[in-house]
């Protein structure tokens, strides 16, 4: 009975080769299989023994395909909600040629916080126009997203018109806007301070402030630690200085170094 069952049930098989397998060294018997039952009764597939290696493969594979998706789920959502100007685009930690001391020093704290990212700490960049804040931050972006982390850029000015805009009923609501500015692991706030803050900005700042507590938050200005302070108000600004490292970029504006 025994003998009639295995004969039943277990395949015919054929030796087609044997090989030793470079990944584990072992000798691997690759067979052709005839599957003997069910739907596919008679097709013939191919199967080695001997070694996993071609298993592990298969699944380190079908791994890198879903990190794959991820990343560009995460960047097809990156793309959807964050303003960001279009000269950004192509701005990666890679290309960011530091044109001084000072910014070589900002561009090796970036590279450590994008290694030490633990999703709770803050920077503020700050420095005069051009010397590449925005383009450090969205190099973070870019980075993390790689990893997996949730990421948005959004300039402030682009923000509050935007926020002004949901009040006209044109696409996505305040709330939603809020909401997704809320769940992020990481939020670039681009150019604080770039326009004059009105008692509704501070107050709207407040709300994004509030909602992220403890959440990785970058923020860039222009505007010295004196000058933020009163642009941004008391409240504002101590919770932006709040497990936040300060990098200092002054320079050169990058955009004019032709001339
Ligand atoms: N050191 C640099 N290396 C390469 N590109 C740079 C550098 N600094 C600035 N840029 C580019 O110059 C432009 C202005 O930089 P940006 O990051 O917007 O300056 P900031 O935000 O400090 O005003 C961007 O297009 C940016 O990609
Ligand atoms: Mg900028
Ligand atoms: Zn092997």
């Amino acid at each position: 009975m025994e003998a009639i069952k295995t004969h039943i049930t277990s395949p015919k098989q054929r030796l087609i080769k044997t090989y030793v397998c470079e990944g584990c060294n072992r000798t691997v018997e690759q067979k052709e299989l005839e599957i003997p039952i069910g739907p596919h009764k008679g097709e013939v597939i191919l199967a080695n023994y001997g070694c996993k290696c071609a298993d592990i493969k298969l699944a380190e594979e079908s791994k890198r395909i879903r990190e794959q998706l991820k990343k560009e789920k995460m960047e097809q959502f990156f793309d959807t909600y964050s303003l960001i100007n279009k000269s950004l685009h192509e701005a990666t930690l890679e290309n960011y040629q530091p044109t001084s001391e000072e910014l070589t020093k900002a561009k090796q704290a970036i590279t450590s916080y994008i290694q030490g990212f633990d999703g709770t700490e803050n920077l503020l960049l700050h420095g005069n126009y051009g010397t590449g804040k925005s383009h450090l931050s969205v190099s973070v972006t870019k980075k993390l997203m790689a990893k997996g982390y949730e990421c948005l850029f959004l300039s402030l000015p682009k923000l509050l018109t935007k926020i002004k805009e949901t009040y006209n009923n044109k696409g996505i609501t305040e709330d939603e806007l809020l909401e997704v500015i809320q769940h992020v692991d990481l939020l670039v706030l681009d150019d604080i301070g770039a326009e004059h803050h009105t008692e509704w900005v501070n107050a709207k700042l407040f709300e994004i402030l509030d909602d992220r507590a403890g959440k990785a938050t970058i923020y860039t200005t222009n505007l010295d630690s004196k000058e933020l302070k009163t642009r941004v108000n008391e409240r504002n600004f101590s919770r932006m200085m709040e497990n936040t490292k300060i990098i200092k970029m002054n320079g050169k504006d990058y955009r004019r170094k032709e001339f």
